[in-house]
């Protein structure tokens, strides 16, 4: 899996019609999409997601931010994607970001940043997962 990695688009970016810009930076930095879905996350889902930071302090409000309306989680495809797609959003907070990064470009705040990205392989194949079953990514590769 280590050509892979797991964004979402938060439910901020889609309130603020973002997607489209956002998406735009993700291929222009040489990302394939291979499997993407608008949802509206449950609380369970969102707290599975987020199983790690659950004994964080931020953990409730990340929970009532991620179900605030819908996201759009996308898995994509590049060499070196996960490392590359955290060079390309920037730091978690945006006023430590980067300029030219996606979060230094859009986001308010550390907790509403637009978008997430995997951490590691290991959190890119579950995270992918909890969005994509095989066949929607076996179907989209096969394209
Ligand atoms: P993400 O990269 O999706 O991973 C965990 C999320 O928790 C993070 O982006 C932010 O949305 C949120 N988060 C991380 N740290 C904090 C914090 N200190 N305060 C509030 N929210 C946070």
């Amino acid at each position: 899996m280590s050509n892979k990695t797991l964004a979402i688009l938060k439910p901020d970016c889609v309130k603020k019609n973002l997607i489209g810009q956002v998406i735009t930076k993700i291929n222009e930095a040489g990302f394939k999409i291979v499997a993407m879905k608008m949802t509206k996350l449950t609380n369970d889902s969102a707290g599975g997601f987020y199983e790690i930071h659950k004994e964080r302090p931020f953990f409730n409000d990340l929970l009532l931010y991620m179900t605030s309306g819908p996201c759009v989680p996308i898995a994509l495809e590049k060499d070196n994607a996960v490392a590359d797609f955290r060079k390309l959003i920037g730091a978690t907070d945006p006023s430590n970001a980067e300029e030219g990064t996606i979060r230094k470009l859009y986001a308010e705040s550390i907790e509403q940043n637009i978008v997430h990205g995997s951490d590691s392989d290991e959190n890119a194949a579950k995270e992918i997962a909890h969005f994509f079953s095989r066949k929607e990514l076996l179907e989209n590769y096969n394209k």
